[in-house]
């Protein structure tokens, strides 16, 4: 397939995706469901706002466009914080999808018309805005208070039993961190460029940490001991008043997940905990998070052809039976679902199910260029940012990659965010 069938089928399915999160009436629209989130048609209107920006108007803000720049300037994510969204007088969400189906119209257009060869950075850069956006919107949801307006999710594999709580070793040695364009065309900034570093022998995690192994830190006190937390976390645990994972009912043993109350599985990976939470689960555990260079290695390297893989698996896309990814699931898979999906070293689950949390703060690799978008990563920089890797079931296939880095604050757990342990030899 040429790439531009590629690039428009990206992004065609990046709208269905979207449709299908706002398929609601205009007041669930219009809800704002916690400070942390936009409302829905925010976020709705925003997506078609940032495509043109990109592909209709090369990223300059100066030039005319189809919305007023007042209405327009309600869109700036640096200037309206998520919180005072749901004030603002916003598209009604007849005139978001208007606008949004007006914007990928003349993308097409242009799409049609771009040179043969032409790599098309910038309209992957808008596939990626469009599905974060979704697993944005997701969180959202999923803090929806009331009854149910999503379904239970798509079936998931059977996970295997044994896997949960055993660990790979990764002998030290040199590998190839980030990527570069020639090899990746559809990477983002701070995923480049493509750099040999060294990382001593460590061991990971074969998966993530489950719910059972999480429910044995709450059963054992984990979060009444200071002693496991960092005197940050424990700020934290005790200003929040943190005692279990967001949406866990531990008097029932039961979990809310998109208003749906059901048992707690035992072997699905843990998800919304904060970056403290994991940090202090892993000095319970006798362990410590990964860095996020130990988690690249451990998903991207193949120490047989001393080359990184595509995938960890190998070369082929992500599909049903390697991963679990594009948000159909609304949940993770048990440990153990994705044999065929193991790295070259052994270990699972790396792309989807949940982000990981890495002990690394969000820096930029040596070389760093600023793409188009130059405050996709450069503002957040120096900031108190912790990198995630790995995506979660929320994060599409056409996306993500081993070097792609997502960060946020360390205190947040609305997102799809679990744990994979690792320690040192
Ligand atoms: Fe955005």
């Amino acid at each position: 397939m040429s790439i531009h069938r590629q690039l428009a089928a990206g992004l065609g399915r990046a709208r269905d995706r979207t449709l299908s999160l706002v398929n609601f009436d205009d007041d669930e629209l219009r809800r704002q469901y916690h400070p942390l989130m936009s409302p829905l048609v925010w976020d709705l209107a925003h997506i078609g706002q940032q495509e043109e920006l990109w592909l209709l108007r090369g990223g300059n803000t100066d030039t005319p466009g189809l919305l007023d720049p007042s209405v327009e300037g309600l869109y700036d994510a640096f200037v309206h914080s998520r919180a005072s969204r749901a004030e603002l007088p916003l598209l009604t969400p007849a005139q978001a999808h208007g606008y949004l189906k007006t914007v990928r119209d003349k993308v097409f257009d242009v799409l049609d018309r771009l040179p043969d060869g032409e790599p098309g950075f910038e309209y992957a850069l808008v596939i990626s805005h469009e599905n974060q956006h979704d697993e944005t919107m997701l969180q959202a949801l999923n803090l929806r208070a009331g009854a149910p307006i999503l379904g239970r999710g798509a079936a998931l594999p059977p996970g295997r039993p044994g896997v949960a709580g055993t660990s790979v070793e990764i002998p030290g040695g040199p590998f190839v961190l980030g990527v570069d364009a020639a090899t990746e065309p559809h990477s983002l900034d701070n995923e480049r460029p493509a750099h040999v570093v060294e990382v001593p022998g460590f061991r990971i995690g074969r998966v993530p940490v489950t719910n059972a192994e999480w429910r044995e830190f709450v059963d054992d006190g984990g979060y009444r001991e200071p002693r496991w937390w960092s005197a940050r976390g424990w700020a934290h645990r005790t200003e929040a008043g943190l005692s279990a994972p967001q949406f866990w009912n531990e008097t029932e043993g039961t979990r809310t997940r998109f208003g749906h109350v059901e048992p707690l599985p035992d072997d699905e990976p843990v998800q919304h905990v904060t970056y403290f939470e994991a940090q202090a689960y892993a000095a319970w555990a006798g362990a410590r998070l990964p860095t996020e260079v130990e988690w690249e290695k451990a998903c991207a390297w193949d120490p047989r052809t001393e080359t990184r893989r595509r995938y960890p698996w190998g070369a082929a896309a992500p599909d049903a039976t390697r991963a679990n990814l594009g948000g159909e699931a609304l949940r993770p898979a048990p440990v153990g679902a994705y044999p065929d999906g193991a790295s070259a070293y052994g270990v699972e689950q790396l792309l989807g199910d949940v982000w990981e949390w890495t002990s690394s703060p969000l820096r930029p690799w040596p070389g760093f260029t600023p793409m188009i978008y130059e405050r996709y990563s450069q503002p957040f920089f120096d900031g108190d940012y912790r990198v995630l890797r790995g995506g979660s079931w929320a994060v599409s296939a056409d996306i993500l990659r081993p070097s792609f880095r997502n960060w946020d604050h360390p205190i947040r757990r609305q997102i799809f965010a679990g744990v994979r342990l690792a320690w040192d030899l």
